[in-house]
This record gives structure tokens, C-alpha cells and sequence, in this order.
């Protein structure tokens, strides 16, 4: 059964403009996201459209702030700053990659923690590996998301995160542990990496290598979450980490790429500006 991030997303994001609607009439405004997007990387401008997009169909106010390629790190920094004393801004996203000659670490430190939408900042990711109220990262928190919507027992089961970025791998980890799930990283230097992952409940496949999980590396019955964005170098069109051809007929539960965790991690920024609007309006 294909897990349909887009069917699902759309479903929550109605789910969400009704919200924003209660939310209008109790304070007297929406929230609002302020999206940041460096240079012209095609992919960037994809995910900033859809996310300005998504803010939109759930009645937010957002602005897209576009910044040359050339920009200096401290201009960048002073436009984190003036943000983070706005009070009608509530979240704020600066789309990664950046530059080169921009410290992305310092450009994650400079966003105010309670406008951390991204839920990239250090003490933010220091709550969540303390099991403390923070705002998760959105992909991770819409794969655990597909996972439920699957209606799949999770504590107890053998989970399998192939990957171990800071933004995905390692709190989709923390997630998984969180519901009860036993839990191994697995990353590029796993030694008989099929033989960990034939051994998964769950696998979550986050390393952008277009389908290097093949059939014989996954369970029959398993559920199997692609995290992956990649491009087919013969014919252009976007895939995954997992061979979905030849998967799908194994697993019990499978997403697509593209239609799977991306529109997800799209739906769960919407939900994380609100917790932030939220936050601050009860302070
Ligand atoms: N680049 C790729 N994924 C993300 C994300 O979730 N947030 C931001 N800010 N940049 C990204």
C-alpha cells in the first residue's frame, strides 16, 4: 500500500487553515512565516515556492525575502536580527543550502529560538535529545506522521535509519526511540548494510542515493519511508533513495518520490509556525 504524502498533507493542511481561522478570531491576526532563500539554486526555489505556497492554503501571512548569491554572511545576520525583533513575524526559515562563504552554524544560532520553525537550532535539538518540549524538525516529524497514518505498532519493533544527518537521520532516530521503537543508524560506513536493513520493522532510507535499497534489502511486510531526493542521471526526473519498482511488491506500506515525505516536511512547518504563534500569543 503506497503511504500518499500529498492525499495526507492536503488533509492536515485543512485541518490547519481551520485552526488558523479560531486562532484569527481569538487574537486578531494570523501567523506568520518569513522564508529566506540565498542564491538561485533550482531545488531551493522549488521547496521555497511550496512552502509559500502551503502558507497560503492555511490562510498564514509569509514573505519570501530573496538574497543574491554575493550576499555577505553579516548582511544576512543583521536581516536574522531585524526579524527576530519583529513581533508580527512568529517563524522564521532559512532555506539550506547556503553559500560557501556563509557559516551555516552561525546563520542557525542567529534565528531566535522561539521563531525556530525549522527546529534547527541547537537548543532546540538539545530539548528534543533531552525529551523536553521543543518544536521537532519537520521531516522527521512527518515521516513519524506517515508511519502513524499507517495505524503500524511501533514500540518494540526493530527501526532502521539509513542516514545520519543532523536534519533528518539523527532526530528521526530520537523519534523513532521516543515511540518505543529499537532503533539502529545505519550510514556509509555500515558494514553488510542489507543485512541490517533486511532486519527492519521500519526503514527509513535518508542518505540521497538514488535506489541504492533494493528488494533484497528489505523485509516482507516492512514499512518503507523514502526520504530521499535525488536526480535519475539518464532520463532527469526526481527518485528516491529506495528502488520503488521493485520494493513496493515487499513492503506492506511504501512511499513515493516525489508525492511522499516532501510534501509532509511542507505540512509540518505549517503546524510548527502555528506552535510558535501559539506560544508566543500565551506568554
Ligand atoms: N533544505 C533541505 N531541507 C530543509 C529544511 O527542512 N529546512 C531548511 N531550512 N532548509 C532545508
Amino acid at each position: 500500500m503506497i503511504i500518499d504524502g500529498k492525499e495526507l498533507s492536503a488533509r492536515i493542511k485543512q485541518e490547519l487553515a481551520a485552526q488558523v481561522v479560531s486562532l484569527k478570531e481569538k487574537y486578531g491576526r494570523v501567523p506568520s512565516l518569513v522564508v529566506i532563500l540565498v542564491g538561485e539554486n533550482p531545488a531551493s526555489q522549488s521547496y521555497v515556492r511550496g512552502k509559500i505556497k502551503a502558507c497560503a492554503e492555511c490562510g498564514f501571512d509569509s514573505t519570501l525575502i530573496t538574497m543574491p548569491e554575493s550576499v555577505s554572511e553579516a548582511e544576512l545576520l543583521a536581516e536574522i536580527e531585524r526579524l527576530n525583533g519583529d513581533e508580527a513575524v512568529d517563524g522564521i526559515l532559512v532555506q539550506l543550502p547556503l553559500p560557501k562563504h556563509i557559516d551555516e552554524e552561525k546563520v542557525i544560532d542567529a534565528i531566535a529560538l522561539e521563531k525556530d520553525v525549522d527546529g534547527f537550532h541547537p537548543l532546540n535539538v538539545a530539548n528534543l535529545w533531552l525529551g523536553k518540549p521543543c518544536i521537532l524538525p519537520c521531516t522527521p516529524k512527518g515521516v513519524m506522521r506517515m508511519i502513524q497514518e499507517c495505524g503500524f505498532e511501533v514500540s518494540g519493533c526493530n527501526a532502521v535509519v539509513v542516514g545520519r544527518s543532523n536534519i533528518v537521520g539523527k532526530p528521526m532516530a530520537k523519534l523513532l526511540l521516543d515511540a518505543n521503537a529499537t532503533v539502529t543508524i545505519a550510514h556509509s560506513r555500515t558494514k553488510n548494510l542489507a543485512e541490517v536493513t533486511s532486519k527492519a520493522d521500519i526503514l527509513i532510507a535518508a542518505v540521497g542515493r538514488p535506489r541504492m535499497i533494493t528488494a533484497e534489502m528489505v523485509k516482507e511486510g516492512a514499512i518503507v519511508i523514502d526520504v530521499g531526493v535525488n536526480r535519475d542521471a539518464a532520463t532527469g526526473k526526481l527518485c528516491g533513495d529506495v528502488d520503488f519498482e521493485a520494493v513496493k511488491d515487499k513492503a506492506a506500506h511504501i512511499t513515493q518520490v516525489p508525492g511522499g515525505v516532501g510534501p509532509m516536511t511542507i505540512t509540518m512547518l505549517m503546524g510548527n509556525t502555528i506552535e510558535c504563534f501559539e506560544r508566543k500569543m500565551n506568554k
